[in-house]
């Protein structure tokens, strides 16, 4: 654990907890044995540290660099197969998740690695962290996507150290304007307007996302000192199959934007 974690009160934003965080948390808890069934396989071992709905190997993007010694902290960790195996590479790596059974499944793991990762329980809109105490803040479709960016930016810039690195993958925006929502399919025509489009409530039982877009985005980054080193937009192969996606939502994203991965860099 860095020595800035503050585990007797927060260090971030004060205000109160959003609705979106409390309903969140609700769905994580529910699904996360689901969750973990339907995914495994895709998440762990050799794929552990592999990216997006498309499991692009970190050794082929490259995004984080080098990891041995550095502070890393994963925001969204689920099960915390990424952060185990980047302390199996020498990382001082840290998880937060907000769902106390998805940081069950991690400390069983963690447990089984025989490896130090520290698990927290917080949201990323409050990080319980003093400024500047981490070199990389990363997260796989994980608390980026589930909370509100004019908070989590923030709070992700605010415990990087400059020259540090922030890297996530979650949806495109593009992907939500042509998302029909009943039939949980992407569609080749507009379902809602590009303007405007912030927060996604997905049904009551499923989680609240936002996407906003991507000037919006770009504004938040240099409002928090983060600089835009790549935007990475996956397109996959003509063959290959997602365990995320229908198999017509992947020849669909071999025309259109469906996920994004940000890599910035803390100035
Ligand atoms: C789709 S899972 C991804 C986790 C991991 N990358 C994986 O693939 O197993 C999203 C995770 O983000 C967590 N999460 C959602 N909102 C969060 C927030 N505001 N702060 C911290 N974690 C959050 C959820 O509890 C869940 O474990």
């Amino acid at each position: 654990m860095p020595r800035g974690h503050r585990s007797d009160r927060r260090a971030g934003s004060r205000s109160p907890e959003g609705e979106h965080i409390r309903h969140n948390r609700a769905v994580w808890d529910r699904v996360s044995t689901w969750y973990d069934r339907r995914f495994a396989k895709v998440l762990g071992g050799s794929r552990a540290t592999s990216w997006g709905l498309f499991r692009i190997p970190e050794a082929r993007l490259d995004l984080l660099g080098r990891v041995r010694g550095k502070r890393v902290l994963e925001v969204g960790c689920g099960a915390a197969r990424w952060s185990i195996a980047l302390a199996r590479e020498g990382a001082r790596a840290v998880g937060v998740d907000l769902s106390t059974s998805q940081l069950a499944k991690a400390r069983r793991l963690v447990a089984k690695s025989h490896r130090s990762v520290p698990l927290v329980r917080a949201s990323v809109e409050q990080l319980p962290f003093e400024d500047a105490v981490f070199d990389i803040v990363f997260c796989d479709w994980g608390a980026m996507t589930f909370s509100d960016p004019r908070r989590s930016v923030p709070e992700c810039a605010r415990v990087l150290a400059v020259g540090g690195r922030f890297v996530f993958a979650t949806a495109s925006p593009l992907r939500n304007i042509a998302l029909d929502l009943r039939a949980d399919r992407q569609v080749t025509r507009f379902t809602r307007p590009y303007f405007g489009t912030y927060r996604i409530d997905l049904g009551p039982n499923d989680a609240v996302e936002f996407h906003p877009p991507y000037g919006v985005w770009i504004d938040l980054f240099r409002q928090n000192g983060l600089r835009v080193d790549r935007l990475i937009e996956t397109r996959p192969s003509p063959e290959q199959r997602s365990r995320y996606l229908t198999r017509a939502d992947a020849r669909w994203a071999r025309s259109w934007p469906v996920e994004a991965i940000w890599k910035l860099e803390k100035e």
